[in-house]
Parts: C-alpha cells; sequence; structure tokens
C-alpha cells in the first residue's frame, strides 16, 4: 500500500506547547506483575524496566518491597540502573512496609513513596476494622514517614470510588496537608462508571483543600471492561496522572491497558486537548516484549497492539483502504511501531486486493488471466482460512497450492535430558520412491529435529518463530505448531498438528521444506538410510 496522508497525522505527540501533559504511571511491575500467570523473574522485571523508559513513562512502579525480598531486590535494582523515569515503590501505612520502600529506592535518581489505604466503608469494617478518624491518622502518619526517605510521597484511597464523598475529601484533604502530592482515587474493583468518576473528579478537584497543590490520578480496573473508559474520563475531569499497565494485565480483569489510554488520548487529542510523553512507537514492540517475558498473548482483536488491530479483510474495507486509508483506520500501525497495514487475503477479500498483492510480490496478471487466478483463489480461500503469499504464489505458477510433499514423515525418535544436549532422528519418505534417514542433536528436542531435517532433505531452515498451541482441550490436546523460516531471503510458513509437540514441529517443518521444493524442484536424494 503506497503510504497516504493520514486524517489523524495532525494529531502526533511531539511539540503541541498548548496541550496540558498527563503523567503516564505504568504498574505493569506491581499491579500487573501480581496477578496469576503473570510473575516474572529479577532478570524479566530489569528488561520490562528498560523498556517502559525507552517507551516514555512518567513513573515506574517497580514493585512491592516488602512483598519478598525477590521483590525488594528487584526494585532497588532497578531504582539503581533507570536514569530516565521516577521509580516507585509501593507501601502499606506500615512503618515496616514504608522502611523497606524507602531503602529499596535509596539509588533512585527520582524516587516516590506510593502509599495506599482503604477508605470505603466495607472495607473499614471488614478489613481493617478501623474507624474513619482512624484512616485518616494512620495516613497522615505514614505520609509524614515517608516524606524523609524518598522525593515524593503518593496516597491512594484503595476502593475510592465506593467510599462515601465527603469522606473521601476529608481524606484527600488531610494527606495533602501531610505532604502527599500525588492523590489516587482507585476504581479497585473496577465498579464504576465513566459519567461517575467524571462526576466524582470535578467534584474531588472542587472540594480538595490544597487541590491546585496536588496531582489527581486514577487508577481503574476491568471487571466491567470499563477501565479504560473510565480512565479517559477521568482525565476529561481533571486527572492528570493514568495509572496502567502495557496489555492491559493487573489483578482479575486487569487495569486500564496503557496503549489504549495513550492511542485514545493521541488519535482524539483535539477532543481530549492532552498530551503524553510516550513515544508510542515503543508500544508493540514494549506488549511483544512483555507476551514473550509472561508467555501470555494477548487477544488477536485487542485494541491498539492485537493481531488484527490493523488487519482488513472485508472486500469492501479493502477496496475502501486501497483508496484512501482514513476510510477504516483512524490510526496507523507505524505510529505504534507494528510495520504495515496487513490487507489479509480470505474469502472475504475482492479482486483489487488480490491484483495489489500479486503486483508487490513481483507477478503482474493480464485481465483475461485474472478471472481464473481469481476463481481459484477463492476456491482455496474457501477451504483456508487464511492465504498467505506461499499459495498466491503458487496460484500465479499455475502450481496446485494445496499439493502436499514431496517428503513426508515416516518415522521420528527423540532423546533429551534435564539440563543436556538433544538428539533426534528422523525417516523420510520422497515422492520419488526413495527414503532417507538421518540423526542429529541439538539444543533441544526441536532443534534436534529441525536440523535432522535439514540433514535429510539438504534444505536449511533459519527459523525466526516458533509457536505452539493447543488446538483441542484435555490430557490427549492436539498441539499446533507454528513455523516461519528464512530461506533464499524469503519468509516461508509451515503449519503441523500432532498430539505430540515434537512431531507437530516436524510436520510445520516439512510443509516448509515441501513448499521450498515444489517451487524449484532439488534433485532427488540418493537413498540412504543412517538410522
Ligand atoms: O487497585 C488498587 O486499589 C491498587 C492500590 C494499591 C492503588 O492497586
Ligand atoms: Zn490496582
Amino acid at each position: 500500500m503506497n503510504p497516504q496522508d493520514h486524517p489523524n497525522d495532525e494529531n502526533s505527540d511531539v511539540g503541541d506547547a498548548t496541550a496540558e501533559r498527563v503523567r503516564i504511571f505504568d504498574t505493569t511491575l506491581r499491579d500487573g506483575e501480581q496477578a496469576p500467570g503473570f510473575s516474572m523473574d529479577r532478570r524479566a522485571k530489569l528488561r520490562m524496566a528498560h523498556a517502559l523508559e525507552g517507551l516514555g513513562v512518567d513513573i515506574i512502579e517497580a514493585g512491592f518491597p516488602s512483598a519478598s525480598p525477590d521483590d525488594f531486590g528487584s526494585v532497588a535494582e532497578i531504582a539503581r540502573v533507570l536514569r530516565g523515569p521516577t521509580v516507585c515503590g509501593l507501601a502499606r501505612c506500615h512503618d515496616n512496609d514504608i522502611a523497606a520502600c524507602g531503602r529499596a529506592l535509596q539509588a533512585a535518581r527520582h524516587s516516590r513513596i506510593h502509599l495506599f489505604l482503604s477508605t470505603s466503608p466495607l472495607h473499614r469494617e471488614h478489613k481493617l476494622g478501623m474507624s474513619k478518624q482512624q484512616v485518616i491518622d494512620a495516613a497522615c502518619a505514614a505520609i509524614e514517614r515517608a516524606r524523609g526517605l524518598c522525593h515524593e510521597v503518593e496516597f491512594s484511597a484503595e476502593d475510592a470510588l465506593r467510599t462515601e464523598r465527603d469522606f473521601l475529601v476529608e481524606v484527600f484533604s488531610a494527606a495533602a496537608a501531610a505532604g502527599a502530592t500525588t492523590l489516587n482515587a482507585p476504581d479497585t474493583v473496577g465498579y464504576t462508571t465513566p459519567t461517575e468518576i467524571a462526576d466524582l473528579f470535578t467534584y474531588l478537584r472542587r472540594h480538595v483543600r490544597g487541590a491546585d497543590q496536588v496531582i489527581f490520578s486514577t487508577h481503574c480496573h476491568d471487571d466491567l471492561g470499563m477501565a479504560v473508559a473510565n480512565s479517559l474520563a477521568a482525565v476529561g475531569a481533571g486527572a492528570r496522572q493514568v495509572e496502567c499497565t502495557i496489555n492491559g494485565i493487573g489483578e482479575r480483569a486487569g487495569n486500564a491497558s496503557m496503549e489504549e489510554v495513550v492511542m485514545a488520548l493521541r488519535v482524539r487529542r483535539p477532543y481530549f486537548g492532552v498530551q503524553t510523553g510516550i513515544e508510542t512507537r515503543r508500544l508493540y514492540p514494549t506488549s511483544r516484549l512483555l507476551t514473550q517475558l509472561t508467555g501470555q498473548s494477548v487477544a488477536r482483536n485487542k485494541a491498539v497492539v492485537g493481531e488484527n488491530a490493523f488487519a482488513h479483510e472485508s472486500g469492501i474495507h479493502q477496496h475502501g483502504m486501497l483508496k484512501h486509508r482514513g476510510t477504516y483506520e483512524i490510526m496507523r500501525p507505524q505510529d505504534v511501531g507494528m510495520g504495515e497495514t496487513r490487507l489479509v487475503l480470505g474469502k472475504h477479500s475482492g479482486r483489487h486486493a488480490l491484483r495489489q498483492r500479486l503486483q508487490s510480490m513481483g507477478h503482474e496478471v493480464d485481465e483475461a488471466a485474472m478471472d481464473s487466478v481469481f476463481a481459484r483463489f477463492k476456491a482455496l480461500a474457501d477451504k483456508k482460512r487464511e492465504i498467505h503469499d506461499e499459495d498466491l504464489e503458487a496460484i500465479a505458477l499455475g502450481l496446485d497450492p494445496e499439493a502436499i510433499g514431496p517428503w513426508r514423515l515416516v518415522q521420528l525418535n527423540t532423546n533429551s535430558h534435564m539440563g543436556g544436549s538433544a538428539s533426534a532422528s528422523v525417516k523420510l519418505a520422497h515422492d520419488n520412491g526413495h527414503e532417507i534417514g538421518e540423526a542429529a542433536i541439538g539444543d533441544g528436542p526441536v532443534d534436534a529435529v529441525l536440523r535432522a531435517i535439514e540433514r535429510a532433505t539438504g534444505t536449511t531452515l533459519d527459523v525466526t518463530q516458533f509457536q505452539v498451541r493447543a488446538v483441542s482441550e484435555g490430557g490427549d490436546a492436539q498441539g499446533q505448531a507454528q513455523l516461519t523460516a528464512r530461506h533464499a531471503e524469503r519468509d516461508w510458513r509451515g503449519n503441523g498438528v500432532s498430539t505430540d509437540i515434537i512431531e507437530a514441529t516436524a510436520h510445520a517443518a516439512l510443509a516448509i521444506v515441501n513448499r521450498i521444493e515444489r517451487r524449484a524442484p532439488a534433485t532427488p536424494p540418493a537413498a540412504v538410510a543412517r538410522l
């Protein structure tokens, strides 16, 4: 697709002196990391912290130092190495927590202690067993203690959205007087709505004593799927710090997703009239890094960073996109660091998109031939969910895109030991009637199988992506291996399915070798049996 002017290009984040700044407070390493399935070791946290610094976040909540020695160590290390953002640690309003947080943050260039205490009637009665006055006194004492141990103090009124408004005003007024410079009103249980939270922030800004000396902050959970909408509504009502996480990870249904908040503020800049300091082109790489570090991928249709966020399959949309990208895109994939818009060819696609893709691959198809190419494409698209460039190439060259072989897997054995290398042997049959056996060792069973297949077929595969996922449930679940490999300066994809994931990988590798060989038939191998 040729680059075209985008209707929202004027919404660039850079250099708008009139727009007020909203601080981005990232809590991926604290609220995000404490959710089941998202824990990270110290090295992973450090990598993530560097990525967040590169993204330009204002504050990184690096952990909860008194939660464990490991959390303490991670916060201390992040505080020592990051020079850009403010490094923040979480603490309850307890002496020990505050002291540990202060020690962990000692080496930070700029440090913040984030104190929290519940304020809602439900929490006061059932969790804390404290009166309103006791809550105010504990919060103020903690703030005063923390002030001497860091550069700035944030106070969070946990479960603020279910707290009596007048009491919240009292707590925040006392916290500001005690020296807190950021006042956070978290929707701890994801209960509020955009109108309600906007109303609350308007009320707080009007009634909290010393409101003009502090930053009001929003921290929304996604239990009812409104965390981003609620955060944006709070910004609309004057919040100037948004607490959020990459990919929206966090307790239960998660926190507000940073990429969604940031892009909403950017794409709708004239509406919100504020800007962040985020380098939006780092959003997608940072999201990918988190999925790699935690092993938890995002939904394909996830806003801003999902695989489908800039993909179009319907013929009507593709036609519109080819005329002007603004017809169906409100932001550019490049703006979030995602590369190009993808016109995905499938059964809903039309001739325009097919011709355009073939041209970009170097195949000029004249009008007469186009009818039959399009008919073959549609017939294949009815059977396959997605059509790849290899399929299109086969159609354009008059080859059969559904052909299988020439190689088939006849036998596979692997052997691996914990902490040691692995070995694999394969026996393959070729359509020319020959059988060949090969063995190889590798860093693990997958590597060993790939090496053995390379040796048997004589085709080198430089694997660039490898993914395994379950395609059915239960102990006998089928695993699908998806492999992308580079060969002769091109990317080739192959899939394999089996109850054994190593066998699925072998099928995926052979699917690639077969495609390569069908495209440029190799000299048939001699019959060798080395098994
Ligand atoms: O959700 C919440 O209330 C929190 C606080 C610790 C800020 O995460
Ligand atoms: Zn939270």
